[in-house]
């Protein structure tokens, strides 16, 4: 009998998590969230009232700010896929402009904004069956994970994917722009004080650079196999 498990997605900016995850939730019927949505919500908040300025904070502010700021994910009818509202509205799209991305991470570094978000998701993955992909899921929010895959690539090959990512969507940005921004996030990423980037020490390692979306697939859904007892 396979039972549901919890599949736990994390690495560096721009490794493909956001795109196996979701596979790997479609085919086994599981919830997919995709945990950096909620510190991109709170940063986009903080940006459209103005708490942010000119890419300038208090950290007072931004704590204040967040009783305010209510997140929840709605299926979206036609794919299925969880999608984050910011206080009652969809902001899927919104959050994944260049402004944001260059805000995040400092936002994400803040402890209280942390322990909000981090509530939130353990309290959408208490039924187990889901499939979450961030930077803190295996080491901090779901230490008990079945699975955890630790997912990088060589950085050049991110940088070119995620450039044509925003190109497909309209963005337009330089590629040495987009360079920057996975180098810096990164860095802040696996530097800051609290549930910093690292590989749990029960991850497996999952290189995409020379995989295909096919492989990376197999191989992800092989472990999540095995791991559910079926
Ligand atoms: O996955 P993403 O690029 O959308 O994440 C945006 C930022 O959010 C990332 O640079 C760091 C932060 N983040 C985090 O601190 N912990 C997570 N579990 C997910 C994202």
């Amino acid at each position: 009998m396979r039972r549901k498990i919890t599949i736990a997605i994390d690495g560096y900016s721009s490794c493909g998590k956001s795109t196996i995850a979701k596979g790997v939730a479609k085919k086994l019927g599981y919830i997919f969230i995709d945990s950096g949505a909620m510190y991109r919500a709170v940063t986009l908040y903080c940006m459209e009232n103005k708490i942010i300025k000119s890419g300038k904070f208090k950290e007072q502010d931004i704590i204040a700010a967040l009783e305010n700021i209510d997140l929840e994910f709605k299926a979206n009818p036609q794919t299925h896929l969880s999608e984050i509202y910011l206080n009652g509205k969809n902001v899927e799209k919104d959050i994944r402009g260049m402004d944001v991305s260059n805000m995040v991470s400092p936002i994400s570094a803040i402890k209280e904004v942390r322990t909000k978000v981090i509530a939130l998701q353990r309290e959408l993955g208490r039924s187990k069956g889901i499939v979450m992909d961030g930077r803190d899921i295996g080491t901090n929010v779901f230490p008990d994970a079945e699975l955890k895959l630790f997912m990088t690539a060589d950085e050049n090959v991110r940088v070119q994917r995620r450039w044509k990512e925003l190109q497909s969507k309209g963005v337009n940005v330089s590629v040495e722009e987009v360079k920057k921004n996975i180098a810096e996030r990164d860095h802040e990423d696996t530097h800051r004080e609290h549930n910093p980037l690292r590989k749990a020490n029960d991850a497996v390692v999952l290189d995409n650079t020379h995989l295909t979306m096919e492989e990376q697939l197999n191989f992800a859904m092989k472990l999540a196999k095995e791991r559910s007892g079926a």
